[in-house]
């Protein structure tokens, strides 16, 4: 290619190229960026719990001890693969309990992150008989009763953030078929797979990435994690059409999209 005869069309051109990628690519990823940071900030505190409290258990009983010995087992146990299942003793006292940390985490994170889940759920649940928590990476459940492998659609939190309206902020009128397509692709990746999850990106209709989360608990079989998502994906984009990012946590699946990279791209 001969550039020398060509030199002010292409400053020109180079010229006008990094001006518009600068205002397309730059400055809404600032934008977004800091929007992102503000959401986070924005959500509760204190993940959400749900406690079972038809019952209580009673200090320094045979369930506390089971209970603890169950939690002591997963914390370890999930440090292999970011999942496991503990159950132990003798009914009335058997404890069932699962953990489940996002895949892009790291074994350390997965740690903290269970090790903060046991900490809050013992202090937000007191001594009820059965109780999950979702603090954002990771998933804790324990019941009295064998809940291992079982569809549970019941909702623990949804969280929508909307910014049509905002500045800088530009939410195409078809973003809601792009975000659900992504989700709906990511569902269809993640029922087969060992880990029940898939993480991707999209592009909506102006190029611009959407990030998504589908992830069932992993002892749920193919078909139930392919509904869980499913039915936990019509929820969101009926309840909240158009959303710029929503996150729908089931006992049994989550389901995510955001305009703004929420997870660890290089750990998968
Ligand atoms: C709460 O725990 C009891 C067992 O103590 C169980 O029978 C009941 O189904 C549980 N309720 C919920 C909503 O999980
Ligand atoms: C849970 O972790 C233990 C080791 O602590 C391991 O033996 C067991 O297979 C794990 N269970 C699952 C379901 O991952
Ligand atoms: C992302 O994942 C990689 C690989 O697991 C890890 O080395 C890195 O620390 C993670 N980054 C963040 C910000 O968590």
């Amino acid at each position: 290619m001969d550039f020398h005869g060509r030199d002010s069309a292409w400053s020109l051109l180079i010229g006008q190229t990094i001006a518009l990628l600068y205002l397309i690519v730059v400055v809404p990823a600032l934008l977004i960026t800091f929007h992102g940071q503000i959401c986070n900030a924005a959500l509760p505190e204190s993940p959400t719990t749900n406690c079972n409290s038809s019952s209580n258990y009673k200090k320094g009983s045979t369930f506390e001890s089971n209970l603890n010995r169950v939690f002591d087992s997963l914390l370890q146990g999930t440090k292999q693969s970011g999942f496991n299942i503990s159950v132990y003793g003798e009914s009335p006292d058997k404890v069932y309990g699962r953990l489940q940390c996002r895949e892009d985490l790291t074994v350390d994170q997965c740690y903290t992150c269970s090790q903060y889940a046991m900490t809050t759920i013992q202090q937000y649940c007191g001594n009820a008989v059965g109780g999950s928590i979702w603090p954002f990476h990771c998933f804790l459940r324990y019941e009295s009763y064998d809940f291992i492998g079982q569809l549970d659609t019941d909702l623990g939190s949804i969280y929508a953030e909307d910014f049509r309206g905002d500045t800088g902020i530009f939410i195409p009128t078809d973003f809601h078929s792009s975000a659900q397509n992504l989700l709906k692709k990511l569902s269809g990746e993640a029922a087969p797979k060992t880990t029940r999850s898939a993480l991707g990106t999209a592009l909506d209709s102006f190029s611009q990435t959407i990030y998504g989360l589908a992830q069932c608990t992993r002892d749920l079989s193919t078909d139930d994690c392919t509904q869980c998502l499913s039915y936990s994906i019509n929820k969101i984009f009926k309840s909240y059409p158009g959303y710029a990012g929503v996150q729908y946590w089931s006992q049994s699946c989550i389901v995510r999209y955001e305009i703004y990279p929420f997870f660890n791209s290089t750990a998968l």
